[in-house]
């Protein structure tokens, strides 16, 4: 770029205070669903505190409340949940997808891609309304984790298994992924793996929430603007982080070589997954939830490694950079600890975010504009288009 150029840049820049790279700082529209505050109001799902629903409700509760925007009673939550056992089903066209997934394949693609088709099969796929939209959610809550579990168990060569009546939604999850179920370390692992589920599941205009709404501000289905974020969630910067942290963790194997793993990383100025967030700069309320549960799930599996590893990148990354864990950071240890295959960790995390995503969907659609933003012009000058032929 000239220097001109530059100065023209300054300029508008200048005269667009709105301008801020990364959209940082920037209100990009209104929602109900969530407000994340770095104060004394905290991290709250529709005016309830995070670690209420965290500690005394469930995360089928919590989908509920994204979903109609209040919390269930016991006979609405009966229902939710027959639902989600009910719709756990893959159409055929997904059995078919599913067995030709190449060996290899990154789970966060078959994903992806599974919702896309799901899209196509739904059957309320010409149907863009509001009520069909509700269903679509459930019925995409319902199918992701057996869709998770299902193309996991395939490429390993282990049975196909279907969600159980007399499990939760997290339960099934946890056995969907595991094989584990009903005795005390499973359940234990159960309701950690609850707690990460409701942590997880919204966080405001993150990158891939954005996304969908982006998406389904041009009034498109439900499916195309889920597919947004998926892809948008699998980047290393945002939901694959959680993956990130237990190759780390696994990397350094022990709580000895954590100093001086994290030191030479920090030289090389490479970046420690798990760590600071694009607008929780004093810190994640969630973080210390999720790490309450991984000690005492560390301590219930007589396992004390991963634990032991993650306090010592955490107290090494504050003491050099005064950077506090996300999300991610614990979680991976509690993922750890559940055994939960490594590269399922961010289809965990969409398993769900989707509740979040899909009540973002339908919460742009009700009161929609068009997001088309505007860019700083940073190309070349106007030049003359010289004909193929006289160009050398
Ligand atoms: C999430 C993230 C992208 C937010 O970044 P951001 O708001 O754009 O912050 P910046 O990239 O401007 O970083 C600010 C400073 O902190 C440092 N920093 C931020 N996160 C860091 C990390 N995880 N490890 C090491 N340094 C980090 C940057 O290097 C930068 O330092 P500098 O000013 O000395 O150059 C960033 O913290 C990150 O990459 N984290 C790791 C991935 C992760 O855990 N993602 C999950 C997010 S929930």
């Amino acid at each position: 770029m000239s220097i001109a150029m530059k100065e023209s840049l300054a300029a508008e820049v200048k005269d667009h205070p709105a301008y801020s790279p990364g959209l940082e700082g920037v209100i990009a529209g209104e929602s109900a669903l969530c407000l994340v505050d770095e104060g004394e109001a905290g991290l709250l799902y529709r005016g309830y505190p995070i670690r209420d629903l965290a500690e005394d409700g469930t995360f089928e509760e919590v989908a509920y409340l994204l979903l109609f925007g209040h919390l269930p009673n016991q006979k609405a939550l009966q229902d939710f949940s027959a639902q989600l056992i009910d719709q756990a089903v893959l159409p055929r066209l997904l059995d078919v997808f599913l067995g030709a997934v190449p060996l290899g394949a990154h789970p966060m693609d078959i994903v992806r891609t599974g919702v896309s088709l799901l899209g196509m099969v739904d059957p309320d796929a010409a149907d863009h309304s509001r009520d069909a939209n509700v269903r679509k959610s459930i019925r995409l809550l319902a199918q992701l984790p057996l869709m998770v579990a299902t193309s996991h168990r395939l490429v390993n060569g282990k049975p196909r298994v279907r969600p159980r009546e007399n499990l939760s939604f997290t339960e099934n999850l946890l056995y969907l992924l595991t094989d584990r179920k009903g005795d005390d370390q499973a359940k234990a692992m159960a309701r950690v793996l609850d707690t990460s589920l409701t942590l997880y599941a919204e966080h405001e205009f993150n990158a891939s929430t954005f996304a969908a709404r982006v998406t389904a501000s041009t009034m498109t289905d439900l499916h195309s603007a889920v597919t947004s974020a998926i892809g948008t969630l699998k980047g290393p910067l945002h939901g694959g982080a959680n993956e990130a942290v237990a190759e780390m963790f696994i990397e350094i194997g022990s709580r000895e070589q954590a100093e001086a793993w994290v030191r030479e990383a920090l030289t090389k100025k490479q970046r420690v997954m798990g760590f600071g967030h694009r607008v929780l700069k004093k810190g994640d309320a969630r973080s210390a939830i999720i790490q309450q549960h991984a000690e005492s799930l560390s301590r219930i599996c007589g396992d004390h490694r991963w634990y032991e590893i993650a306090t010592a990148v955490d107290h090494i990354m504050q003491e050099e950079k005064g950077l506090r864990p996300n999300l991610d950071f614990y979680t991976a240890v509690a993922y750890l600890l559940m055994a939960i295959p490594r590269t399922l960790y961010t289809p965990v995390f969409v398993c769900s975010r989707i509740i979040g995503w899909c009540a973002h969907v339908i919460e742009q659609q009700d009161y929609n504009r068009l997001m088309r933003p505007r860019a700083f012009y940073t190309g070349p000058a106007r030049r003359e288009y010289v004909p193929l032929d006289r160009r050398t």
